[in-house]
């Protein structure tokens, strides 16, 4: 097995869709799925393409409401290419019966098909590679190569641009408006140049593909234009094919926008990509360059060809989601990657599992990442605001302006029922912003960063979350009302018309963590940069003193001996889990019954237990001791078996979650909770909806738990820190890092000792901590340093 490529043999019409995902080709700013070029009008494929940050807000009535719901838009299609003989119909799927085959080849980034066509008796070998540019963001190209196998004659293929495309590759949101194209017009030449421009109808952008296809070993061929509509561009080639000799047919595709820097007219920009753009080969040069550099910054090895072939994908899909062109974007961090329509290419909180990966790795990818966030701070202070808060409240879910899109309403599919939707009360999302503004700090050590914008991010999340706690006389404590944490299946009280928990103890406890590293970043910043921040800010002393005393003074609720997930969890009942054995989406089961998740002792993901991942053990007991609770060694392990015993896993963020969690105390469970996460896309996600995107939380999550919490990797103060808790399946992991002051670093993990190596470069030497030794690298040489 091949540990750097997909492959799949024969049609697979119940697969095809997930296929379709996870052969998705990009390069951070756009990606296209795995379809076949060849998928008309009523097929059963989808061949979706998005740009990253590309939103549009349409209008719908649903349950005889008017929602509104903004959409990572579908864009035009650049993929159609069909042919036919002079005198036959166009090719419509492969032959059956005849051998057919695709492989993904994550190292070089292509997609590659091989199949038969039969038009009469007249069989065609056919191959056809693509590659979506890691190189040139805004190009992608595809070959096809057409080998008459018992046959001559003419051929005509032909080559389009589909701007009649819309949003609908979700099947639970069929019901709402995917509209989301106005055509501006298109066109095409006899030289073999197509192209079409459109316009999103409500956020305005301009959308122009321009495609030149030509044939690349056969001088005979004749192209002319077809006749096009406002929303349909095609050139036709007609050309001679010979017995067993192939002809070489390369369709080369330039995308843009305006929302593109540097363009003036986009078509302009299109066509002018297409003359500087070389011939397929040299476009795939270069490509492959580049994903060899990427990989050359954060390849990750093991022995499992099982686990490996998994890793590299779920590099590959990262990188194609966020790439070193991300950071110019103003894009965060989409929950599906650029691969479908499942949250409407919404971005969550998930990126507080994929900062990590790209922070010790791309950290300007990363930085990119927050600074959208530090964008978007106008519409979370006016949504602070508007509950009456100072400081920020990010959105649950955000997209292109970064105010709440969360849905009203969404669709149970196993009831058919629209129910009120209320998780934009997971306020906690803030939290993970200010978290990751924090952790990328510490591992790049740069104060400039905080300066520049990181101090002000988190600085608004601290403000909104100390002033959403209010003092409570009767439990002489602060408390935080009405929120949901990260476990969806709880969203209020049974018998409470108001939706919304009361001191989610994940909620709590970060907020104390997040006010501390505000007054921290206090300390930290430079006087005259902090005056004119406070000044600008209104943050006066005795808000700053409000931040102390509410990170004394918060409620963190218990029960029988364990954090409890919010205030009178223990009134909640026991589920009879053995009746829903298996049965991840417990909320959408009960429902249909009639039931509902808020009356029992049953979560969807880890939500206390989020603490134990972010947080270090000595972090939370400093916290919970700050609050005035005894130190207990066994309240950790305590508290893992109680929620562990009562989690459906309903996310695929539970897996992850989990995995690192219990590396703390059993490292067998551990890991097989990371290797069910790392079969997420591949082997069934918890809600088998690989086919509306890809997870990018479990993709990062994956690499990080191998990297990061089996490694006890850490950068602090200019240090790299390790301290392994290895599992006992894995006996050997080793990977490549950058980080922003140190440079590369190579680091192997064997069962008693490491060894950490740092290429020649002109860089610094990279100072290691494992137990007791601390030793110095310097470029060019390795270290191997004993774990006893
Ligand atoms: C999870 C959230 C997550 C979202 C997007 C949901 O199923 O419960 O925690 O942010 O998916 O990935």
């Amino acid at each position: 097995m091949d540990p750097w490529t997909l492959e799949y043999e024969g049609p697979d019409p119940q697969g095809a869709l997930v296929r379709e995902t996870l052969c998705t080709l990009g390069n951070g700013y756009f990606a296209t799925r795995g379809a076949p070029p060849e998928a008309g009008a009523g097929s059963t494929c989808y061949p979706g393409t998005y740009v990253a940050g590309c939103y549009d807000r349409a209008v719908s009535t649903v349950a005889d409401r008017r929602v509104d719901n903004e959409d990572l838009v579908n864009v035009p299609n650049w993929l159609p290419l069909t042919f036919r003989p002079e005198d036959g119909d166009w090719f419509g799927e492969p032959a059956a019966g005849l051998p057919q085959r695709t492989e993904l080849d994550m190292r070089r980034g292509t997609l590659t098909r091989t199949f038969h066509t039969v038009h009469a008796g007249r069989r065609t070998h056919v191959t056809q590679c693509r590659l979506v540019s890691m190189d040139d963001p805004h190009l992608a190209t595809l070959r096809t190569t057409l080998t008459p196998e018992n046959w001559a004659g003419t051929v005509v293929v032909r080559s389009a641009l589909d701007g009649t495309v819309s949003n609908r590759g979700v099947a639970r949101y069929r019901d709402l408006n995917g509209r989301h194209l106005a055509p501006l017009g298109a066109g095409s030449e006899n030289t073999g140049t197509a192209w079409l421009r459109c316009r999103t109808l409500t956020s305005g952008v301009e959308i122009v593909l321009a495609s030149r296809t030509l044939v690349t070993r056969d001088g005979r061929a004749t192209t002319c234009a077809t006749p096009t509509s406002d929303d349909w561009a095609a050139t036709d080639l007609t050309l001679n094919v010979r017995t067993g000799e192939p002809t070489t047919v390369e369709k080369t595709v330039a995308l843009y926008t305006s929302r593109d820097r540097a363009v003036g007219d986009c078509l302009d920009a299109a066509l002018h990509a297409l003359d500087r753009a070389g011939d397929f080969s040299e476009l795939a040069r270069r490509h492959e360059a580049a994903w060899r550099h990427l990989w050359e910054t954060c390849s990750v090895e093991v022995d499992s060809e099982r686990d490996q072939r998994l890793l590299n994908l779920h590099l590959f899909h990262l990188l194609q989601t966020l790439s070193p062109h991300t950071p110019d974007l103003d894009v965060g961090v989409p929950a599906r990657g650029l691969h479908g329509e499942a949250y409407r290419g919404h971005v969550f909180w998930d990126e507080v599992f994929v900062l990590p990966f790209l922070n010790l790795r791309f950290p300007q990818t990363a930085r990119g990442l927050l600074r959208y966030r530090w964008r978007r701070l106008p519409r979370a202070r006016a949504s602070a605001r508007a509950a009456g808060l100072r400081g920020a409240l990010f959105p649950w879910q955000s997209a292109s302006d970064g105010r709440e899109e969360t849905q009203e309403l969404h669709l149970n599919p196993r009831s058919g029922h629209w129910l009120p939707d209320n998780s934009h009360l997971q306020r906690h999302v803030g939290l993970a912003v200010a978290y990751n503004v924090w952790q990328h700090y510490r591992v790049t050590g740069d104060v400039a960063f905080l300066c520049e914008f990181g101090a002000e991010l988190l600085l608004e999340v601290a403000r909104a979350f100390a002033d959403m706690a209010v003092f409570d006389e009767e439990l002489d404590r602060f408390v935080i009302r009405g929120v949901m944490g990260p476990d969806e299946y709880h969203d209020g009280y049974p018998g409470r018309a108001v939706p919304g928990l009361d001191d989610n103890a994940y909620t709590n406890v970060m907020t104390v963590w997040v006010l501390l590293r505000a007054l921290d970043i206090l300390r930290t910043l430079p006087g005259p940069f902090r005056e004119e921040l406070q000044e600008s800010l209104g943050l006066e002393a005795d808000e700053i003193a409000r931040f102390e005393s509410v990170s004394r003074g918060l409620h963190v609720p218990f029960h029988e001996g364990v954090i409890s997930q919010f205030a009178h969890y223990e009134d909640l009942d026991e589920l009879d889990w053995e009746a829903y054995q298996g049965v991840r989406r417990l909320d959408r089961a009960l429902e249909a019954e009639g039931d509902d998740c808020n009356h029992y002792r049953a979560a969807k993901q880890a939500d206390v237990l989020m603490l134990f991942l972010l947080l270090s053990e000595e972090e939370i007991t400093d916290i919970l001791e700050r609050l005035g609770h005894a130190r207990d060694p066994e309240l950790v392990p305590r508290t893992i078996d109680h929620y562990l015993a009562r989690t459906a896993h309903g996310s695929s963020l539970s897996s992850v979650a989990h995995a690192w969690v219990l590396s703390r105390t059993d490292r067998e469970a551990s890991w097989e909770f990371f290797r069910d996460a790392l079969g997420t896309d591949v082997e069934g996600a918890p809600d088998g909806s690989t086919a509306e995107g890809i997870h990018m939380g479990a993709m990062a999550g994956t690499v990080d738990i191998l990297t990061r919490c089996y490694t006890g990797l850490a950068v602090r103060e200019g240090v790299l820190h390790l301290s392994l808790r290895l599992p006992a399946d894995l006996d050997r992991l080793s990977f490549d890092l950058r980080c922003l002051r140190q440079g590369r670093v190579r680091v192997e993990v064997f069962r008693d000792r490491v060894r950490v190596s740092v290429p020649a470069s002109g860089g610094p030497p990279v100072t290691v901590r494992v137990g007791v030794h601390l030793v110095s690298v310097r470029p060019g040489t390795a270290c191997l340093l004993p774990l006893a």
